[in-house]
């Protein structure tokens, strides 16, 4: 197993679209599926507990239109929603995380149960809370806990259940609009790249002073993305600051420069990508990226780069992309079982491995898992769990 994997095993019941799931992550996953599948909803439901730890449980409600919108709309008895994690830390302790959240009325809610095992032998530590009491901990002195918090919030206070605290607010979930990036932007913390890019002056900015290596990978990158691109800088524009990129034109012997305003949309969502992956702070890099389609935008002919990009970061942190190009998937090396099959029926998401057949041709690298998708000849395994469904996934016992 790769040293870059943080979630091993992710399991979610109600969340959004998804009735039940149980995947199996690795260093780099796709998420593979057409429109309206669910490969967002998954994705979210990671940026969820992001959300909720590193601010609160509320406000990652909030953000999301409250718990009518986040549990799955279905017919019948209301949703207690559900996610459960599988994690090696930073340290290499294994170990699980999971929690339940039931409405109450008035679009209120209550974490009715959590659960933390750091560590999977018998003197591990670990707590299980239920509606805001502390049922059984390893610790001496468990700090106070509600029900309409997280408790790994509060038990970030003590040392054993902090390193799992830090890595789970270090994953980093990306939909990279490079209308944003476009903007003149506020300077502010620019430690870590914010989802959308708004803060990416004061990342590139950080990383010039602070990891230098880390820009000359964006610009070697970036221009082969772009070929006459020679590397991007933050600029000042008054109390403001955006990107500026240097750029050959014929005739010219030293580059032109040129702001972000004056890019084309693939060239900005390009350069949001590869500062995700390539963002570091203080020797410290995000547990887990999160990418969304960062195919959008870019050229066919730029996909192999891109591809490049996302497996070399992903051996330095754990990368999951979703997506739907063939030209992203057109490599004989990924391997099926790095490809998640999501797909949707009577607006539920189901999340498998890929059909035993494509695994089968991909083995013998027979086709490309992009040309696969070409033919609209790779999907779910229906005789997998996944996909079955048949029993309900436990979140808080081990199989
Ligand atoms: N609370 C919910 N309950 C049931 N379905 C939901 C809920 N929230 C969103 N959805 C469904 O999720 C689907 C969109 O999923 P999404 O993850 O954005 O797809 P993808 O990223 O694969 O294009 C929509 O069809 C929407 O109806
Ligand atoms: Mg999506």
């Amino acid at each position: 197993m790769s040293h870059s994997i943080f979630l091993t095993r992710v399991a979610i019941r109600n969340y959004k679209s998804i009735a039940q799931c149980d995947v199996q992550l690795h260093a780099l996953t796709w998420l593979i599926g057409p429109n309206g599948s669910g490969k967002s909803n998954f994705l979210d439901a990671l940026h969820f507990v992001r959300d909720a730890l590193d601010n609160s449980l509320e406000n990652a409600l909030r953000e999301r239109g409250g718990i009518s919108e986040v549990r799955r709309k279905s017919y019948g008895h209301p949703n207690n929603f559900g996610i459960r994690l599988e994690f090696v830390l930073p340290n290499g302790t294994p170990g699980r995380y999971a929690f339940t959240v039931g409405a109450l009325p008035n679009n209120g809610y209550e974490v009715k149960k959590e659960e933390c095992r750091i560590g999977l032998n018998a003197n591990c530590d670990y707590f299980l809370v239920e509606r805001g009491e502390v049922v059984d901990t390893s610790a001496a002195v468990f700090p106070k806990t509600t029900a309409d918090r997280l408790a790994l919030l509060n038990a970030s206070g003590l040392p054993e259940f902090r390193p799992l605290y830090d890595a789970m607010i270090s994953m980093g979930f990306y939909n990279l609009n490079p209308k944003i990036i476009r903007e003149p932007q506020k300077p502010q913390d620019g430690r870590s790249l914010k989802s959308a890019g708004e803060n990416i002056a004061s990342v590139i900015a950080h990383l010039t002073k602070g990891a230098p290596e880390a820009i000359d990978e964006i610009s070697e990158y970036l221009s082969k993305v772009i070929p006459s691109l020679h590397g991007v800088e933050r600029k000042a524009i008054g109390p403001l600051e955006t990107l500026m990129f240097k750029q050959e034109v014929s005739g010219s012997k030293s580059p032109w420069e040129f702001y972000a305003q004056n890019m084309s949309d693939g060239t900005l969502r390009a350069v949001g990508i590869l500062t995700a992956l390539n963002q570091v702070s203080d020797h410290s890099r995000p547990t887990l990226i999160g990418l969304e389609e960062p195919e959008t935008a870019l050229h066919p002919a730029a996909a192999s780069t891109l591809r490049e990009a996302l497996v070399k970061a992903s051996q330095r942190m754990q990368v999951i992309v979703t997506s739907h190009s063939p030209d992203l998937l057109d490599d004989p090396e990924i391997r099926s079982d790095s490809l998640v099959s999501v797909v949707a029926s009577g607006g539920e998401t189901k999340l498998a491995p890929v059909d035993e057949a494509s695994r089968d041709v991909l083995s013998k690298k027979l086709f490309t898992p992009g040309e696969l998708l070409r033919l609209n000849q790779i999907g779910p395994d229906k005789k997998s769990q996944g996909f079955l469904n048949s029993k309900q996934i436990n979140l808080f016992q081990e199989d």
